[in-house]
């Protein structure tokens, strides 16, 4: 007897060590306890629709980038809109603050919370009647994969499965715009991408949980009749970027007088990227919402076929990495200090070009932000956010 209660708790310590040792690979999140009625009063209000045939919107990934863009646009037009994140700390959470307090003094409520949370989503769907899911959660990167790489599996594979379940039996079934990746075509070498070359050679985890995702996504519209489509983005840039991109972190390095790590590729090829103005993906987002048909089931059965859609979104005119610095130089009026060096083999692709044609016939999507404006554009918001900007084109705050 004595012998079982000590083996008892000898598995129970190591099963709670497991947890706990699962946890580390995790961020950290800080959750607000989700519930009350204060709390039911912010979300309906938020999700209250102010125009003729307008939809009710779940953003899922609202306090980042691309969320919170996505989120003003749907919201200056009529249409409700509820955000989900759980302001991880991959990168700076005050950065996801302050989006979010764009949004909220536009009327945006962003619950604090995890995709994974099957109680939070449940309770969002019983008090919303969501008609779009917008799902841009995701732990983005690709290098960072090789440091954590359970954050790509919880929030970009296992997150992912959660919110498709809660959608599959929501009632009615909402239609799900997400985003994949231009990842996803990782050692194709065939240019420019199309949504048909192949997609099974993914370089990095990171793209292979995109991957994956389309094709667990598949699955859902298959077996449950769930309306998908899935968006390809392209290097998205602009303002309230993501600090862990290249031409944030060149930009601030570049202002503090650090050197920056130019990656070179294979014969000492520089890289190129389909660079694309954020409010040009805002439009692509909201198109495939426009246009998206609806889910066909009911009560997590299938009624009918519904559409699986895939669109490239991107610029169609790729730009290197050493002219980029060139036009963050200019606008900056400093010489970086280049540290050009073989890239590693860290799951980065050496190029990346998007053919739009598909996206330009179905969604009439038509970029139109060249590089040198938008990232004028960006380094604008960037010199007044980090408080730059003194007059003088001096450093105030750093
Ligand atoms: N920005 C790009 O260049 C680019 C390119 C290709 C694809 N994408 C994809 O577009 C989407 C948006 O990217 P972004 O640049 O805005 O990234 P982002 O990191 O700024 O935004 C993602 C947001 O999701 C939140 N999040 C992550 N895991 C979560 C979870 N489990 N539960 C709740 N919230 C969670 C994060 O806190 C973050 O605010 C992502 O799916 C990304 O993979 C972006």
């Amino acid at each position: 007897m004595f012998l079982w209660a000590l083996f008892l708790i000898a598995l129970t310590a190591s099963y709670l060590s497991f947890i706990a040792s699962g946890n580390r690979y995790l961020h950290r999140t800080s959750h607000r306890s989700a519930g009350g009625l204060h709390w039911e009063k912010q979300i309906r209000s938020s999700a209250q629709i102010r125009r003729k045939n307008g939809f009710s919107v779940l953003v899922t990934g609202a306090g980042g980038f691309v969320g919170t863009h996505v989120s003003l646009a749907l919201n200056k037009r009529g249409d409700g809109v509820v955000g989900i994140d759980n302001f991880n700390d991959y990168y700076d959470p005050s950065l996801k603050k302050s989006r979010r307090n764009i949004l909220r003094s536009k009327n945006v409520f962003i619950v604090e919370g995890d995709i994974n949370d099957q109680r939070i989503l449940a309770k969002l769907f019983e008090i919303v009647k969501f008609t779009h899911v917008m799902h841009l959660a995701a732990q983005a990167g690709v290098r960072y994969a090789m440091e954590n790489p359970n954050s790509y599996v919880h929030s970009n594979i296992a997150g992912l499965v959660t919110l498709l379940e809660q959608c599959k039996s929501a009632n009615p079934q909402p239609a799900i715009v997400w985003a994949s990746s231009s990842s996803v075509y990782g050692l194709n070498d065939k240019v420019p991408f199309s949504e048909a070359d192949r997609t099974d050679q993914p370089a990095s985890l990171y793209a292979a949980t995109k991957k994956a995702g389309e094709e667990i996504t598949h699955t859902y519209n298959h077996i449950y009749g769930l309306s998908i489509t899935g968006l390809r983005f392209f290097t998205v840039y602009g303002p309230w970027g993501r600090p862990d991109m290249a031409y944030f972190s060149f930009t601030r390095n570049i202002l503090q007088g650090k050197p920056i790590t130019v990656f070179r590729g294979k014969n000492g090829m520089d890289l190129a990227r389909d660079f694309t103005y954020i409010d040009d993906i805002v439009k692509g987002c909201v198109a495939s919402l426009d246009t998206a048909s609806k889910s066909t089931g009911l009560g997590g059965k299938k009624k009918g076929p519904a559409p699986y859609r895939i669109y490239n979104l991107g610029n169609t005119s790729p730009v290197t990495v050493p002219v980029l610095v060139g036009i963050l130089e200019k606008n900056l009026k400093i010489k970086a200090k280049k540290n050009v060096v073989d890239m590693p083999g860290n799951g980065d692709v050496p190029f990346t070009h998007a053919n739009i044609s598909l996206a330009q016939r179905e969604l009439g999507y038509k970029p139109t932000m060249d590089l040198p404006t938008g990232l004028k554009k960006f380094v604008k918001w960037y010199l007044s956010y980090y408080g730059y900007n003194d007059g003088k084109g001096n450093s105030v705050n750093s």
